[in-house]
């Protein structure tokens, strides 16, 4: 079996980049270890920046976020007890987020890649990718008992913070890693949304809590919780009280609960893998870099790899040249930092932290003070929540 790109993982990267592969001619095969049910069973941030927006448009894909997504012109910060507006559009010129969810967003990739008739082949185990440094590129997997070989030109690994793409070059990578001491339980639940035109983050001496949304009439809530807590332990109505506590007393009133339909604790980390590129094996998405999730930067991320992936394949097959795929590590990481800093910036204001002094704290109170009372800050807030430029 012989294909030009073997893409390793169908979580978001690898289907986007399979897409905008296919919409250029290049020929493609994604290797998944799970069935494409666990795949859509994960829950995971909806916030899609614009250019994530128009990358799913020229993928062909863009028809379920623009009849269903959310555009979303502010987000909402709560502390002391008191609600404020940071105005996005107005502080950025124009721009916004969508939210719609992953879960839906990997849907429409899947449909569109099933109707498409392209090969991705599930429950793939030991995936392998092979002699990426060499001449004959290729991927290697067992299935029902036999081992299979793809033969290729390039390798794309999107398989994510566990897969094997990273594994396979851990002597030749550089990892920087932040773990932070606190998790975040979320609840999915189909409720009308508290805040259907905002995010709301707040902050309060309870920890941190999040109000998002799915759609008009399902919504995601979080709260900071300790690393050790069990979903078991929070039963739906602890979890409600809970987030009412965490808010301004208007929201807190108007929160419309219902029963849980999932409900999950995720540990948060910052982490950066360098560089991107192994000779004709690339790494893209969660496979290279990790955000925690305050601010939503996950998904976008992977985008923009894709983004410049996919342009540095079709740059090659269709010009022969080699400039995209040599410059791809290092255009990536440009932005990777600063969505790194971004998200860890804002993880760092939000929460409470078990360790901080009475000073961190105070200096906590006075940079959210400053935030909303200064256009300056505000605008910095804005420009990098709506995603920085290409
Ligand atoms: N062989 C084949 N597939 C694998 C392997 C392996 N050894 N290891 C992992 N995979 C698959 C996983 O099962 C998963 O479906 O790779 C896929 C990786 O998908 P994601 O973890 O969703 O990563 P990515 O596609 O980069 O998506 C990034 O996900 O975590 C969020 O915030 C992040 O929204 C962002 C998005
Ligand atoms: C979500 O909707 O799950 C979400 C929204 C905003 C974030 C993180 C998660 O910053």
């Amino acid at each position: 079996m012989r294909t030009q790109v073997a893409i390793i993982g169908a979580g978001p990267s690898g289907l986007l980049l399979g897409q905008l592969l296919f919409k250029a001619g290049i020929d493609n095969v994604i290797l998944e270890r799970q069935t494409s049910d666990y795949v859509l069973g994960r829950i995971r941030a909806g916030i899609l920046e614009q250019v994530t927006v128009d990358l799913l448009r020229e993928a062909g894909v863009g028809a379920g976020v623009d009849s269903a997504g959310t555009v979303h012109h502010s987000i909402e910060l709560v502390f002391g007890g008191v609600r404020h507006a940071i105005d996005v559009h107005g502080l950025t010129g124009g721009k916004v987020v969508t939210a719609y969810g992953q879960t839906e967003l990997t849907r429409d990739l899947m449909d569109a890649r099933r109707s498409a008739g392209l090969d991705t082949i599930y429950s793939a185990a030991n995936v392998l990718p092979l002699d990426f440094d060499g001449s004959k590129p290729g991927v290697s997997w067992q299935q029902d008992g036999q081992t299979h070989l793809l033969e290729c030109d390039f390798i794309a690994g999107c398989d994510g913070f566990h897969g094997v793409s990273r594994a396979t070059v851990k002597d030749k990578v550089a990892e920087y890693e932040k773990v932070y001491p606190f998790g975040w339980l979320g609840v999915l639940a189909d409720v009308a949304p508290v805040s259907p035109h905002a995010i709301v983050y707040g902050n309060s001496e309870r920890g941190f809590s999040l109000c998002s949304m799915r759609s008009p009439t399902r919504s995601r809530y979080y709260v900071q919780c300790p690393l050790d807590d069990t979903v078991q332990a929070w039963s739906d109505q602890r979890f409600w009280d809970e987030l009412r506590r965490r808010l301004d007393p208007d929201l807190a009133g108007r929160i419309v609960t219902g029963p849980s339909i999932e409900k999950s604790i995720a540990p948060l980390r910052s982490f950066v893998a360098e560089p991107m590129r192994f000779g004709r094996l690339f790494l893209a998405g969660d496979a290279a870099h990790i955000v925690p999730p305050t601010g939503a930067k996950g998904l976008n991320l992977a985008a923009t790899d894709v983004k410049y992936l996919s342009s540095a394949f079709i740059d090659y097959f269709r010009n022969n040249s080699p400039s995209g795929i040599d410059s791809y590590s290092e255009r990536c990481l440009r932005r990777i930092w600063k969505a790194e800093r971004f998200s860890w910036w804002l993880t760092t204001l939000m929460h409470r932290f078990p360790d901080s002094s009475g000073f961190g704290q105070k200096v906590q109170e006075a940079e959210l003070d400053y935030l909303v009372g200064s256009r300056a800050a505000s605008t910095a807030l804005a420009e990098n929540y709506v995603g920085l430029p290409l």
